[in-house]
């Protein structure tokens, strides 16, 4: 170790990224990413980008994207902040609204990069662990407000288990917390639009609300890395304008996420078709003994039971061996679950077949 690491880097764990295996004979259920190609329109859109624009600068702030973002949530530009991804989109709302030394809030279990974001920036963590059905205890807010909580972000639905919390519950929360709540959407785009939520109106509605969403998971764009805030012009503007890397989205990205928002119908389709995959392998998985609670994103945590012929962890290294990735946490109330990300009706399948092969 250095003597010039700060001491705080010094003590943390860094965040561990689900495996990325190179060969092509491996099913990637494990890191949520959209089992289904990004739009042909995307195709088209990088094999016409002028290189000769590389040359220069990007646009600083990605106006055009921005703008279509905005459009297409019924906002203003200005409500709107487009960064190198979600997880940008995570440290820029830690450093610019939780001073060093003061708390940073989240609801246990829920994404890990959050605690490592916190540990980075020196934010004590305060941790309020969710109830039985992975929703937000009632004292959520008053508990984090004691700790002197700055920002506190919310996963919505929730990851890992896919539960979804409605928007009045939210909007209670935020009207609580005497700091900022960071909705993160990241798995939005799979709700069931029959269930009509809809968390935007918060913009306008409170102060102190950032919504995180993700071209990664929707979009089938987890490799271009972009994502973008909305919030009130105030949340947004210094983000905009002091806390965000200049240029930190480049060209191709900006002109890449344009071309999928213009072919958002492509994108739909692919959530649709989630959707319907997502009820069959919950069924199936049951039908295996494993239970998942009702899940309103693109992964299902499926519970293996004290008396399976295997438990969770020996579970993930059998279909691990079988060529299917699945994400497995060893830590408290998760470590009798298996997260897995639903993908194509053949990738299930293959899932499928290799839980049966041991679980019957
Ligand atoms: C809950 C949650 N939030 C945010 C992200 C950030 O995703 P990205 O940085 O790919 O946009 C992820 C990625 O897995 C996630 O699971």
């Amino acid at each position: 170790m250095s003597r010039y690491e700060r001491p705080n880097i010094a003590a943390m764990q860094g965040y561990t990224s689900g495996e990325q295996p190179e060969d092509d004979n491996t099913i990637k259920l494990n890191t949520n990413e959209n089992p289904y190609p990004p739009s042909p329109a995307v195709q088209r859109a990088l094999a016409e980008i002028d290189v000769s624009k590389l040359r220069t600068y990007p646009q600083p702030t990605a106006d055009a994207l921005r703008q279509y973002i905005a459009e297409l949530h019924g906002l203003q530009r200005d409500n709107v902040v487009v960064t190198n991804g979600g997880d940008e989109a995570l440290r820029l709302a830690i450093t610019t609204y939780v001073e060093p030394g003061k708390g940073f809030g989240m609801a246990t279990p829920s994404y890990s990069l959050y605690p490592v974001l916190a540990d980075i920036h020196d934010a004590p963590i305060a941790e309020v662990a969710l109830d039985e059905e992975w929703q937000l205890p009632d004292n959520f807010a008053d508990e984090l407000n004691a700790r002197d909580v700055q920002l506190t972000c919310v996963v919505n639905p929730h990851a890992p288990s896919g539960t979804l919390t409605d928007v009045d519950t939210l909007a209670q929360v935020a009207q609580q917390l005497r700091g900022v709540l960071l909705i993160d959407e990241a798995y939005v785009d799979f709700v069931d639009p029959d269930s009509l939520y809809d968390s935007t109106r918060l913009v306008a509605e409170c102060d102190n609300v950032l919504i995180l969403r993700t071209f990664s998971k929707g979009y089938s764009l987890a490799g271009l890395r972009l994502g973008y805030l909305l919030g009130p012009q105030t949340l947004i503007d210094p983000i905009v304008g002091k806390t965000r890397d200049s240029y930190n989205i480049d060209h191709i990205s900006q002109v890449l996420g344009l071309a999928a928002l213009h072919d958002r119908a492509y994108a739909e389709d692919t959530w649709a078709k989630v959707r319907a995959e997502r009820t069959k392998l919950k069924h199936h998985l049951a039908q295996l003994g494993l239970q998942a609670p009702s899940s309103a994103a693109n992964f299902l945590l499926a519970e293996v039971p004290d008396n399976a012929a295997m438990n969770a962890a020996e579970l993930y290294a059998h279909l691990k061996a079988e060529g299917v990735l699945v994400r497995y946490f060893a830590q408290p109330r998760l470590d009798n679950r298996l997260r897995i990300t639903v993908g194509t009706e053949a990738d299930n399948q293959r899932l499928l077949d290799a839980l049966t092969d041991v679980l019957t």
